[in-house]
C-alpha cells in the first residue's frame, strides 16, 4: 500500500496515519461497569464512535481479569457484549464488537486453566498482563502451562514493564517462547512519559511488537491515541510489516 493511502482523506497528512490500516483494535476496556475502563453504556458508545472515527473497523474489546481486583466470571462476557452490540447498532455504529479479555497472570492461573476460565479471541489467543511494579513470582512457568494447554499467548503494553529497561534479556527470552507483544499506541505519544516511549522505541527498533492497541478506558486515551498518530515510530512500524491486527 502507498504512503498516501496511509492518511484519512478526510483529516489530512497533519493528522497522522489512518488507523484502517490495522482494521481491528485488540485491545480496550468498553464493557460497561465490569472493570477500570467505561463506566456506563454512554461512555462505551461514545468511545466506540471515536475508535471508529479513527479508522478502526473491528474492536476486540477485552476487560480486566484479575484474580484480586477484577472477579469477572467470565462466562458473562459474551451476553454483556452482546449488549454493546445491540446498543452500538441502534446507535448506527458500524463496527464488528467482539470480546476477549485482558488476563494478569497471577496465582488463578493454573486453577483458570483447569477450569477453562480463559477468554480467548481469534485461534485461541490470550491476552495477557503482568504486574507493572514487579514481575510476578513464576512466570516462566505460568507461560509454560498456558502455551501447553495449547493457549497463544499476547503480552499487553510490554513498553509500560519498566522494571525490564536494563534487564532487556527478559523480553528477548519471551520473544524466544512465543509469546507476541501488542504494544500501545499511545505510548508513542508519551502519554506513560518519555522511559515508556524509549522502551517502546527499543522494542520496535529490535523487531519485537507484532500487535497494536488502544488500551481505551477513557476519552483521554483516544486523544492520547490520535496524537501518536504522527509519530514516525507509529510510520515505522507498520511499514515494517510486521504487525498483524488485521488477521483478527
Ligand atoms: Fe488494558
Amino acid at each position: 500500500m502507498g504512503l498516501f493511502n496511509w492518511f484519512s482523506k478526510d483529516k489530512g497528512f497533519s493528522k497522522g496515519i489512518d488507523l484502517s490500516i490495522l482494521h481491528t483494535d485488540i485491545h480496550s476496556h468498553l464493557i460497561p461497569g465490569i472493570d477500570d475502563g467505561s463506566p456506563d453504556m454512554e461512555t462505551s458508545l461514545a468511545l466506540l464512535k471515536e475508535l471508529e472515527s479513527l479508522g478502526y473497523k473491528k474492536v476486540i474489546t477485552t476487560p480486566h481479569v484479575k484474580t484480586e481486583l477484577f472477579q469477572n466470571d467470565v462466562t458473562r462476557l459474551d451476553d454483556l457484549c452482546a449488549s454493546l452490540q445491540r446498543a452500538a447498532k441502534f446507535e448506527g455504529i458500524k463496527l464488528d464488537i467482539e470480546v476477549g479479555a485482558e488476563h494478569l497472570l497471577d496465582e488463578g492461573v493454573t486453577d483458570r486453566i483447569e477450569k477453562g476460565l480463559f477468554k480467548t479471541f481469534g485461534q485461541n489467543y490470550l491476552l495477557v498482563e503482568i504486574p507493572f511494579v514487579a514481575p510476578p513470582f513464576g512466570l516462566d512457568s505460568y507461560i509454560f502451562e498456558l502455551q501447553l494447554a495449547g493457549y497463544k499467548l499476547i503480552l499487553a503494553h510490554p513498553e509500560r514493564y519498566l522494571y525490564w529497561v536494563n534487564d532487556f534479556n527478559q523480553f528477548v527470552r519471551l520473544k524466544d517462547s512465543g509469546v507476541l507483544f501488542q504494544l500501545n499506541i499511545m505510548s508513542l505519544s508519551s502519554y506513560f512519559g518519555k522511559d515508556v516511549l524509549h522502551l517502546a522505541k527499543k522494542l520496535i527498533d529490535n523487531n519485537m511488537i507484532e500487535l497494536l492497541g488502544t488500551d481505551t478506558h477513557a476519552m483521554r486515551h483516544i486523544e492520547a491515541t490520535q496524537k501518536a498518530c504522527s509519530s514516525p515510530l507509529l510510520k515505522k512500524l507498520i511499514e515494517s510489516g510486521r504487525i498483524i491486527n488485521k488477521e483478527f
